[in-house]
């Protein structure tokens, strides 16, 4: 049996997936997370399928250890190409990114226009694409990786002129191709909003997949009678594979407060 006060596991390539759970914190307040992210093997983005399935597998073993209730798949580059192995080794209710961003994508789109940026890895997936199209094949999507975005936002570049730059330089085709909407397909991406606004006209409507995730993540608790009913103040616990320099500082950026205690779990190399 399922206790609704156990925590939702989530993790991530690093410190990225603080995003997502900022979002799931937003909409869902009383969940205890548990969170990891794989720090010491940090981007996936650029490394092959077989080596990001193999460290999904690893990574979620992390989170079964700590009697979750469900997984949440922060990261977008193994959502997109390792989602069927990390459900079939939880046999736990599984939530991807890409589909939640894909939908949020599809409802926005007035044009028929979507342009979705991510990593190098998630690009050449083409899951958003395909996401996209299953749910109205009619739709145009451009895609675009923006590798860059990664170390920009870790480094808190967020309103910087070198950002802005890189920005124009990445997404101007996009804006060429008269997208209406776009998806920042990356748990990084959503820091650098500021700067991907200024490139697009104001019309342009950017979907977060995170915030879309955690919409998703708590429609299903919520329709299953899984959400914690409890009032306490929720537990959650952040697990890392390694403790950076900065990482408390970097990952109050991308979480909004600060973290607490950060532990650490060895994984192999
Ligand atoms: N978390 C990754 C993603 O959302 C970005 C960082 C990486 O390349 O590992 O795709």
């Amino acid at each position: 049996m399922v206790d609704p006060k156990q925590p939702i596991g989530v993790f991530d390539s690093g410190v990225g997936g603080l995003t997502v759970v900022r979002a799931l914190s937003t909409v869902l307040p009383s969940e205890n997370i548990v969170y990891f992210g794989d720090t010491a093997r940090v981007p996936y983005g650029p490394k092959s399928q077989h080596v990001v399935r193999e460290y999904a597998l690893q990574d979620t073993d992390i989170l079964l250890q700590h009697n979750v209730k469900m997984i949440v798949v922060a990261c977008n580059t193994v959502s997109s190409v390792a989602l069927d192995v990390v459900q079939k080794r939880a046999r736990l209710p599984v939530f991807g990114v890409i589909l939640p961003g894909a939908e949020a994508a599809v409802k926005a789109t007035k044009n028929k226009r979507i342009g979705v940026i991510g990593t190098v890895g998630t690009i050449l997936s083409k899951a958003y694409t395909n996401a996209i199209k299953q749910l109205d094949k009619n739709i145009t999507v451009i895609s675009q990786p923006c590798p860059l975005f990664v170390p920009l936002a870790e480094e808190g570049w967020i309103e910087h002129k070198a950002t802005e730059l890189i920005a124009r330089e990445y997404l101007f085709p996009l804006v060429q191709e008269k997208i209406d909407t776009l998806v920042l397909g990356c748990t990084h991406y959503p820091l650098l909003k500021p700067a991907i606004r200024k490139v697009f006209p104001e019309t342009t409507i950017l979907i977060d997949s995170g915030e879309a995730t955690a919409l998703a993540v708590r429609s299903y608790l919520e329709q299953n009678g899984l959400k914690n009913p409890s009032m306490l103040k929720p537990n959650l616990q952040f697990f890392v594979s390694d403790i950076p320099h900065r990482f408390s500082e970097i990952g109050e950026r991308f979480l909004g407060k600060k973290l607490g205690k950060i532990h650490r779990i060895p994984v192999p190399h």
